[in-house]
């Protein structure tokens, strides 16, 4: 290197030449090719040398000079944007049996015995998008997120040609369409030929193309590869002109955005079978890839009937293609410990295509499961994959078993600390018994810790977690927090020499993405009850548990007190949790690390109350009610769903705390109860007139 002091302005002109171009293809290789080549601390220290350069030789600027570029994109990322309708995702069945259940279970939910008609569509396997216009102009583009908040990608999308800049006739206010973006077969195989002779980055399949290509901070890489898009929903509308999904397409059609022509009105099972057959015979010709049916239910008033479960409608799922099969060999079976202590085998494989991935383990689920289907180290078996399920074993091919085949024992002590691994009666899985001092539960329940659906910590990945967690960096959530107090040090404490963690000094890190970590953890400080319980951790707890318990308890402390009291009735009133559950949430409760855990947490972070996802204001929110009998207007399902979106507590035993009892035909014991206990008794008309 030279000295900036002394450098001849030949040396000048030569430098500011190779930074450019050191630039330019750090640039592309991160942006374009979501592979970053130079770490941030090096991109810094390029910049600010070519700043430096400059500033002696003005004239000396370059055209492409770095310094520059106008609209460069930015490394913070994308802005974020709200949906204020959630954007969704679908349950998934895998056979016609089970998409059968799915639609009895919808007649039932509705209590009718008609056939119910379906508009029946190709399921586009791209990335979901949300387009919103007002006064028919775009003005806004997202993608999914995690469901409630997603990314603005609004000048991607605006590059994407077959999206309408603005649409005419008759069109509500505002209207958001949503649909999914994807890239053809044949644009893939071009857009991968071209990188592999620019020797640019391959993408696995027309999928992640479309994604790397969708996501770029500069818009102008979106344009130059050729991005299409399906319409197939909507998010916000001032005016619902449609009572069905067909009228939707139709409108659609109209106002000029592409719509699946193979989408196909269904009303009966057995023309839904047919769709399903008909699809998997032409999907291999169609000029994208799909990977399996969406089935909406295509009158928008049942739609509204039947609502939502936590995720997913209650009125749409999606049907995929059966699973894609395999031959490898098992190299090695080991196990692995999970956040809860399981100990789960996995079977280590011969690298093998499957569907276009390459599988190389999969999950034997548990002790039973490898005597149940006899497998052993060296066997040759067939896996399946489907979607993004984890790979599976379907079964050993017995006589291709070799002589020296090994029988695999499982482990009574955990391999990863040494504690006894125990099988409690009843249970098909044998747990670590070590708690948090086994290293491999501490790490797993720090990734369930920030996972999307609990604390959301963008920038906290499993490898650094890991890695923070074996270098002491962050061994409680609690680290997490103080994490940013803890990078700097104390340069007045000479006496320890306490430099700080100095993150930034890390290898493949730098001061861009130290502080991107921090001001991500830092946006988390104030959580909400939901994502709060379900971060925890507790066995059996997953988001939906969690999103009862906060509407049943409605603030930290009402939930904490009670389960530190043992108050295990409140748990089991609560339609949904049962006793098992209430067992487990209230023994987390007793382990005083935990409580420990959770008051040091409090320090750092405001847990919400749960006030919102109360659809509208009525009589009934807030309430407590209890059903009894047989309902003559609706379903149990259908009044209990109604009862939730009016904001009420719908528990399933008669008690004090109870505030209604809805009284159907032939009443039992709890409405006799409820006559004791002095509380009030309604019929289902005072009900449905009480949820207006
Ligand atoms: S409807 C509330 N229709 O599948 C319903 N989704 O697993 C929202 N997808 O996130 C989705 N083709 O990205 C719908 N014809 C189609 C679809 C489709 C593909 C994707 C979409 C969604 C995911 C759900």
């Amino acid at each position: 290197m030279f000295d900036i002091s002394t450098i001849t302005e030949q040396q000048a002109k030569e430098e500011l030449e190779r930074i450019a171009k050191e630039i330019a293809k750090s640039d592309t290789a991160y942006y374009q090719n979501d592979m970053p080549y130079l770490t941030d601390a090096e991109y810094d220290k390029l910049k600010h040398l070519n700043a430096e350069i400059e500033k002696k030789f003005p004239h000396l600027i370059r055209e492409d000079s770095p310094s520059k570029r106008i609209g460069a994109p930015l490394q913070s990322g994308f802005g974020k944007v709200s949906h204020r309708f959630p954007m969704l995702s679908l349950g998934d069945v895998f056979s016609i049996e089970e998409v059968e259940d799915f639609i009895n279970g919808i007649k039932r939910f509705l209590n009718t015995e008609k056939d119910i008609p379906f508009l029946c569509e190709p399921k586009i396997d791209g990335l979901s998008f949300t387009a919103r216009y007002e006064k028919g102009a775009f003005v806004q583009g997202a993608t999914r997120g995690d469901g409630s908040v997603g990314e603005d990608i609004t000048e991607n999308l605006r590059t994407i040609s077959q999206l309408p800049q603005k649409i005419e006739g008759s069109v509500p206010d505002v209207l958001e369409v949503r649909g999914e973006v994807y890239m053809s077969k044949a644009d893939f195989l071009a857009l991968n030929q071209k990188n592999e002779t620019e020797g640019k980055k391959v993408f696995a399949n027309p999928r992640n193309a479309a994604a790397g290509s969708l996501r770029q901070l500069n818009a102008q890489i979106t344009k130059e590869r050729n991005l299409s898009i399906f319409a197939y929903t909507w998010g916000e509308v001032s005016e619902r002109l449609w009572t069905t999904q067909e009228e939707f397409f139709n409108h659609l059609k109209n106002w000029g955005f592409p719509v699946n022509p193979n989408n196909t009105l269904c009303p009966t099972i057995a023309d839904i079978e047919t769709f399903f057959q008909n699809l998997m015979e032409i999907r291999a010709g169609l000029a994208y890839d799909i990977d399996g049916v969406v089935y909406k239910v295509n009158d928008i008033a049942l739609q509204e009937r039947l609502g939502f479960l936590t995720r997913t409608p209650r009125w749409a799922i999606a049907h995929k293609f059966p699973a894609e099969q395999a031959v490898t060999t098992i190299n090695n079976i080991r196990i692995q410990v999970g956040r809860t202590g399981a100990l789960t085998p996995v079977a280590d494989l011969e690298p093998v295509n499957v569907g276009g991935v390459i599988v190389s383990h999969a999950t034997l689920h548990n002790e039973d499961e490898i005597r149940r289907k006899d497998i052993r180290i060296g066997d040759s078996v067939i896996i399946q994959r489907a979607g993004d399920v984890i790979p599976q074993i379907v079964s050993v091919i017995k006589e291709k078993r070799p002589i020296d085949s090994v029988d695999f024992v499982f482990p009574e002590i955990c391999p990863q600390c040494g504690a006894h691994a125990i099988r409690e009666e009843d249970e098909a899985v044998r747990r670590c018994t070590g708690g948090l001092t086994c290293p491999a539960q501490a790490i797993e329940r720090l990734k369930h810790f920030v996972s999307r659906d609990a604390m959301d910590i963008e920038g906290l990945g499993s490898k650094i977690i890991e890695d923070f967690y074996n270098e002491g960096i962050i061994k409680s959530p609690v680290d997490i927090f103080t994490l940013e107090e803890r990078n700097s040090g104390n340069e007045y404490d000479l006496f320890n020499q306490n430099q700080g963690l100095q993150l930034e000094k890390r290898e493949g890190w730098g001061r861009k993405s130290v502080e991107n970590l921090f001001s991500a953890i830092k946006s988390r400080k104030n959580i909400s009850l939901p994502k709060f319980i379900y971060a925890l951790g507790i066995r059996q707890v997953g988001t939906a548990t969690a999103r009862l318990i906060a509407q049943n308890f409605n603030t930290w402390n009402n939930f904490a007190q009670d389960m530190i009291l043992q108050e295990t009735e409140k748990l089991i009133s609560i339609d949904g949790i049962g006793e098992a559950m209430a067992k487990d949430i209230v023994e987390f409760f007793q382990e005083k690390h935990n409580i420990q855990t959770i008051e040091q947490l409090k320090k750092y972070i405001n847990i919400e109350d749960f006030a919102d996802k109360i659809n509208y204001e009525t009589q009934l929110s807030g309430k407590t009610v209890v059903f009894t009998g047989t309902l003559t207007q609706m379903t149990r399902a259908e009044a209990k769903a109604k009862a939730l979106a009016a904001g009420a507590k719908v528990a399933g035993s008669v008690s004090k705390s109870t505030d209604y009892v809805i009284i159907g035909a032939d009443a039992g014991s709890k409405a006799t109860k409820a006559a004791e206990l002095g509380i009030n008794i309604i019929s289902e008309d005072d009900f449905l007139k009480m949820l207006i």
